[in-house]
């Protein structure tokens, strides 16, 4: 393995499952530091335990636990090069039954959080140093969704809006960042195996009386490079927007999906 990531330093949220987990093996694969911050503390504990990293358990929609996660970050290291703000959960539901409670709980985890934890991490980062040998003072990344794309699925109206949200946060931030020499960006993922796939395939199957696996069959058939995403696509990109090689990108919004939604 390269380590092109060697002694940087990242938080990862949402890091106990699926993408965030792929996103912590594969960045510590590449030599940064992390710290792993999940709802599910004992999940991102058992995994920072395999990599020899470090843990911290936070609900990124309360400040308090932003404020103690971040303190963390910047108590051990005195400083953070990589955010990777990738917290989220979903929820199917037809467009028209979507009650004012569901929609403000995907807010206020997908855009409301990210938001707050991107403002939290960002506060800090404009007053530390450059990240040694970079221009750049840190990176920030942030996990959407094609969902942000063709007007959104339509089983994921609240969903999609969430994860459109983001994209245009990490844009804003992106722009006013800029001077204090921060980047922002976006991985888009398609659809990944990942334990919340498993809940929209569930919830899907329970809505149209299909089996189970048959809603993941119909959304993984056409994908053009012919076989469904697994989490482990993403680390990729991942190490790309957290390593020097994206130093000059920012504002960008990148899909990875086996060609799923080409093009804007
Ligand atoms: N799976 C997909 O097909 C897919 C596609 C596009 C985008 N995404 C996005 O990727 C990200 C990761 O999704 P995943 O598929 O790995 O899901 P996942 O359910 O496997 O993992 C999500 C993690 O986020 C954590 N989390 C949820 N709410 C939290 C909170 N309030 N505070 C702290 N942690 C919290 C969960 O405990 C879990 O460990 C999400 O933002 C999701 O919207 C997923």
């Amino acid at each position: 393995m390269s380590r092109r990531l060697e002694k940087r330093t990242a938080l990862i949220t949402g890091a106990a499952s699926g993408i965030g987990a792929a996103c912590a093996r594969r960045l510590a694969a590449e030599g940064a530091r992390l710290l792993l911050a999940d709802l599910d503390g004992a999940g991102a504990e058992k995994l920072a335990g395999e990599l020899g990293q470090a843990s911290v358990q936070a609900d990124v929609t309360r400040a308090a636990d932003i404020e103690r996660m971040v303190d963390a970050a910047w108590e051990r290291w005195g400083r953070l090069d990589v955010l990777v703000n990738n917290a989220g959960i979903v929820q199917v539901k037809p467009l028209l039954e979507i009650t004012e409670d569901d929609w403000d709980r995907i807010m206020r985890v997908n855009l409301r959080a990210a938001f707050f934890v991107l403002q939290a991490v960002a506060r800090r980062m404009v007053r530390q140093a450059p990240i040694p040998g970079s221009e750049l003072r840190g990176k920030l990344i942030h996990t959407a969704s094609i969902a942000a794309y063709r007007g959104g699925q339509p089983l994921l109206g609240h969903y999609s809006a969430s994860k459109a949200g983001l994209v245009s946060v990490s844009r804003t931030a992106a722009q006013v960042l800029a001077p204090h020499r921060i980047t922002s960006n976006c991985m888009c993922p398609g659809a990944v195996d990942t334990p919340m796939w498993k809940q929209i395939d569930a919830d899907w199957t329970t809505l149209e009386g299909w089996e189970r696996g048959e809603a993941w069959k119909r959304r993984t058939a056409g994908i053009p490079l012919g076989r469904p995403e697994v989490a482990e696509d993403l680390t990729g990109l991942a190490v790309f927007l957290a390593s020097a090689d994206s130093d000059y990108m920012t504002g960008q919004a990148v899909k990875v999906d086996g060609g799923l939604v080409m093009g804007d």
